[in-house]
């Protein structure tokens, strides 16, 4: 059979248009670096959108990996196995809470929430009490539930009309919040620190008010933790040091390890809602993912991960700050552990497109912020690097424009 070759024209001619690929064909990867067929090497500063947690190649990931596969595959949920026994006890240890649900996506796990808040709603009597809220400028997903959660006009545009009984709450806005909640609202979905919004904390007042509304109106939280769960905040949840006290939270992106897996974690009013037949999904929890699922947290509590992500993410805000009162260009910086966003003059793509230049792999989001979303094993040294690298590319910006 002929080879495709891997280039801009034929991604043009194969694929629908959705996804702005970068024009690089990546081969492998090593740490923190990603390295292009042609073997140039890329600093790593978004770990596939928040997934790599350790890096590339780690060992114990690819070894988890290699021997659950040599096992078993696939058999679906009409079997019990072992690696997701393993991953669910794991995973309710951790939050304290009472139930799992596997799926394969972020996604998936936000339209698996969005159903066990209605079902549980319903179970109350009260048939109206499906409303289902989420926060201004938050990313919940794409698929239809998930979609109607999204702040974001760009990801709706064309596909109206949404799933009915849908909402939004203004981001950190109390007195929306009070105006918004009521008897008929089943469930209220928060990202206590917003991904695609441009990392963007929630308040601990907001959190506070919303568990007494939670009290007054018997609704669930639902925490979404795919981008800032799994220890990127430097706590395993990010709403731990809040006491969020979510009654469902979904996690994904570096569950799986890199390999497609998401979870729905329920507490104990919810453990009863699904019953045989009312949700599933012929992937989810696939025993490969789920073995990397238990290697992926394994290695995070041994490597101590989180207590790094905090020390690493202290040293990147650090260094930003001083590279913000050197460059005008940088208008805020906003770290919680290694989630950082960095509000710059203008359209952050412009220099994401500069640092690709310079081998550095930054997002940009929300416009004008710069993300940066490193494997949580990037060393201190690596952290630097990019912040020299974006330190030169400002500098020579400023030059540019006084030519
Ligand atoms: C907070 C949050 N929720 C949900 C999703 C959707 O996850 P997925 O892309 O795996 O469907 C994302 C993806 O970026 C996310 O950041």
């Amino acid at each position: 059979m002929k080879r495709v070759p891997v280039n801009q024209e034929s991604e043009q001619k194969l694929f629908f248009h959705n996804y702005a690929r970068l024009p690089i064909a990546v081969a492998h990867g090593e740490g923190v670096w990603l390295v292009s067929d042609d073997g140039t090497r890329y600093l790593d500063m978004i770990s596939g959108i928040g997934v790599n947690a350790l890096g590339y190649g780690d060992k114990r990931l690819t070894e988890a990996i290699s021997s659950q596969a040599a096992k078993l595959i696939h058999a679906s949920n009409l079997f019990m196995m072992a690696p997701q026994f393993e991953l669910a006890g794991k995973l309710l240890a951790l939050s304290g809470l009472s139930k799992v649900f596997f799926a394969n996506s972020g996604t998936e796990a936000i339209e698996a929430a969005i159903k066990i808040a209605r079902k549980w709603a319903g179970q109350s009597g009260n048939q109206e009490k499906k409303e289902v809220l989420s926060l201004s400028n938050c990313f919940h997903g794409r698929t239809y539930g998930a979609m109607s959660l999204t702040a974001k006009q760009k990801y709706v545009d064309g596909f109206e009309p949404l799933l009915a009984g849908t909402g939004m709450i203004g981001f950190n806005d109390i007195a929306d919040l009070e105006a918004k909640v009521s008897g008929k609202t089943a469930a209220v979905f928060i990202e206590v620190v917003q991904g695609e919004g441009g990392i963007h904390h929630i308040s601990q007042t907001f959190i506070d008010r919303l568990k007494e509304l939670r009290e007054q109106y018997n609704f669930l939280i639902v925490a979404d933790e795919i981008q800032a769960g799994c220890g990127r905040t430097g706590t395993f949840f990010s709403y731990t040091p809040l006491d969020a006290d979510p009654d469902l939270v979904c996690l994904a992106k570096p569950l799986g390890g890199g390999l497609p897996l998401s979870a729905v974690i329920g507490s104990e009013k919810v453990a009863d809602v699904l019953t045989y037949g009312n949700h599933g999904t012929t992937f989810g929890g696939n025993p490969v993912a789920c073995a990397a699922g238990v290697a992926m947290i394994k290695a995070i509590e041994d490597d101590q991960l989180m207590e790094h992500a905090r020390e690493i993410g202290t040293f990147i805000n650090n260094e930003l700050q001083k590279l913000a009162a050197k460059h005008s260009q940088i208008l805020e910086i906003r770290q919680y552990g290694l989630m950082v966003g960095i509000t710059v003059d203008k359209e952050a793509k412009y220099y994401a497109a500069s640092a690709l230049k310079k081998h550095l792999l930054i997002n940009a989001t929300s416009v004008n912020v710069i993300r940066l979303l490193p494997p949580l094993v990037i060393s201190r040294e690596e952290a630097q690097h990019c912040i020299t690298t974006l330190d030169e590319i400002f500098t020579e910006e400023t030059a540019e424009k006084s030519c």
